[in-house]
């Protein structure tokens, strides 16, 4: 097939709003899969899944007759998850056209607008595709006008089906056809290929996704990634069609996947370029490669530090089908051996943490996500802090004081009208500056606030959610580091900073954490001979104080004393070196408090 017969797309939707049954029609119809019975491929997938292999199983290739004329599609999965932006530029650097989904239902939601402006910004020629019409409630004129009004789109332009029943489907394919442009480039230049997805395959090594803008592509070739500047050998090359199906070679215009060899999946960076070895010179990457950063950390220690090493094999493994986790071993004087996970974004996070309560569930404790600060010298240098122990705890007696900075993003926000209110004043009162306030009809609002990232963490979705019944719906995008009154919160015990528990975030939070910290730490203080002061302070400000009253000596004899010493004398004969029991400033607290306190904050 010549290349003015290729087009490589992609779906850009809310979610929700049928992407994957879309995706399912399109193969459907075009053979790729059995109508109806494609059980046989999802039973496959599933098994792979076990194994822990991640599938993408939307991206394909397909061929379709249109006027006795053989075409070649390719259908790039973009994911629906807004914290994986790398994954989704780099999805539409590889498509030339992308199918605008919108449930008629429904209309423009927040991922559909900020979907729409990534892939108009990528130079995407855009497709309007309505779905969902069988639903009584559809309105496709609505949608269909929200889409005029704010992305220019022609109405006549647009495909009105029901993914579900496959009514007007047909007509989607001859609509790429004929509204968008093939691939350009050429199979006589020297390689240059975009990778826009990998896998780990436990036999094969890593699998790579990538598009060929130049040159041809075949085994034994060997290449060099701009990204990393290492070198591999081509074992295999071929499409997915839809699993992976080996072909004598890939050449320009066309998506498929390569073995090369390579044994990390961190070396597999989306959105790097590859060429020739030799040619490195004489080719361009290809443009806006950037290495994703981690942008939420969470601390995981085992509840029973027995259990560490078994703990530790198999977090390991669910990192390792995972690239955008970043892993570290940690240590914390109260919890002791554990890890910090570093996540793209809340999303991500709480996804992966889920998935650590379904496999270990009880066995381990899961700290509050925290984000990235950072410190900038008045030289200009820069320190991005993502363990608060690291936190300087000096207040302003340095002269060489450095600015502190956090994260903020930029959240777009779609609502029915009615929630207005509610909205504004949730993101006023997590920090929130507002941007933009647009009607986009009668009844339909965008708002675009700026908010700190830390906000956006500690379950601003679910509140969201919650105040406007599910109505209203978030995506957000990076927007970078700003000056901001951030300091450390520190639990003190008897005057004595308790290592395991302190915290940064922005001043104004301080009193109120504090409160929360003292009285819920008290819970797990048990009463001494002595009083027990328990305070979170910033710096040398002590911001809130509870204290635990001394018990009458009989008392203690009787119930705690002897007890306590038995315990000891217990724990001193464990071998293996478990660490039970804490002592600050003379009080003792069981780990199992520390552990009560830290993953219930
Ligand atoms: P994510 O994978 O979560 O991003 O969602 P998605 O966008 O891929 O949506 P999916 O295809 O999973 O569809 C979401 C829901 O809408 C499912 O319950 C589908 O059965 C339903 N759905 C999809 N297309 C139609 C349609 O044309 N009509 C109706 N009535 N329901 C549909």
């Amino acid at each position: 097939i010549p290349l003015e017969r290729f087009r490589n797309f992609c779906i850009v939707a809310h979610v929700d709003h049928g992407k994957s049954t879309l995706s399912d029609r399109l193969l459907e119809l075009t053979g790729t899969i059995e109508k109806g019975n494609n059980k046989q491929i999802l039973d496959k997938l599933d098994v792979e899944r076990e194994r822990g292999i991640t599938v993408k199983a939307q991206t394909c290739t397909m061929l379709y007759k249109h006027k006795g004329q053989d075409y070649l599609f390719n259908l790039v999965d973009t994911p629906g998850h807004v914290d994986f932006r790398a994954e989704v530029m780099s999805s539409f650097r590889s498509s030339d056209s992308a199918i605008l989904l919108v449930d008629a239902s429904q209309g423009v939601q927040a991922q559909t607008v900020a979907n729409f402006f990534l892939a108009f910004a990528q130079g995407l020629q855009l497709i309007p595709v309505l779905n969902k019409i069988d639903l009584p409630s559809s309105d496709p004129e609505r949608a269909l006008d929200q889409m005029k009004t704010h992305f220019e789109i022609d109405p006549e332009s647009a495909v009105s089906v029901s993914a579900k029943t496959g009514h007007n489907v047909d007509c989607i394919l001859p609509a790429v056809i004929e509204q968008t442009t093939p691939p350009t480039g050429s199979s006589e230049k020297p390689l240059k290929m975009l990778l826009v997805d990998s896998w780990y395959d436990t036999y094969k090594g890593v699998i790579l996704l990538v598009r060929i803008f130049d040159g041809v592509l075949k085994p034994g070739d060997n290449i060099y990634s701009f990204g990393t500047k290492k070198k591999y050998q081509i074992q295999e090359v071929g499409i997915m069609y839809p699993l992976e199906t080996s072909t004598r070679s890939l050449r320009a215009g066309q998506i498929g996947y390569c073995y090369p060899g390579m044994k990390n999946v961190s070396d597999a960076k989306i959105g790097d370029s590859f060429t020739t070895v030799g040619m490195e010179d004489e080719v361009e990457a290809c443009e806006g490669f950037e290495e994703p950063k981690p942008m939420v950390f969470v601390g995981a220690y085992p509840a029973d530090q027995g259990d560490f090493n078994r703990l530790d094999d198999s977090i390991r493994q669910l990192v390792t089908n995972d690239r955008s986790v970043t892993l570290e071993k940690e240590s914390s004087q109260a919890l002791g051996q554990g890890w910090r996970m570093g996540f793209l974004g809340t999303l991500h996070a709480s996804v992966f943490q889920d998935r650590l309560r379904q496999e270990h569930g009880g066995a381990l404790i899961i700290t509050a996500p925290t984000v990235p600060y950072m410190l900038r010298y008045a030289d200009g240098r820069e320190v991005i802090i993502s363990n608060p122990a690291e936190f300087p705890d000096g207040e302003g007696h340095h002269t060489a004081r450095p600015d502190r900075l956090e994260p903020y993003v930029l959240a777009t926000i779609t609502l029915p009208e009615e929630y207005l209110g509610k909205v504004i004043e949730l993101c006023e009162s997590n920090r929130g500056v507002q941007e933009e306030l647009t009607f986009w009809t009668s009844q339909q609002v965008i708002l675009k606030y700026k908010l700190p990232l830390a906000q956006l963490v500690s379950d601003f979705f679910g509140k969201l959610k919650g105040i406007s019944k599910g109505y209203a719906s978030l995506d957000y995008e990076d927007a970078g580091y700003e000056k901001s009154d951030i300091v450390r919160l520190q639990l003190l015990v008897n005057k004595e900073p308790v290592d395991a528990i302190c915290q940064v975030m922005h001043r104004s939070m301080t009193q109120y954490a504090g409160k929360q910290w003292v009285s819920k730490f008290k819970e797990f203080v048990q009463r001494e001979l002595f009083e027990v002061v328990i305070q979170a302070a910033v710096g040398n400000k002590i911001v809130a104080r509870e204290t635990v009253k001394a018990v009458r000596k009989d008392v203690t004899a009787k119930l705690y004393g002897g007890d306590r010493t038995r315990r000891m004398k217990l724990l001193e004969k464990q071998k293996d070196g478990r660490k039970k029991l804490q002592s600050i400033g003379r009080v003792t607290i069981e780990q199992k408090s520390f552990q009560g306190f830290l993953s219930k904050t």
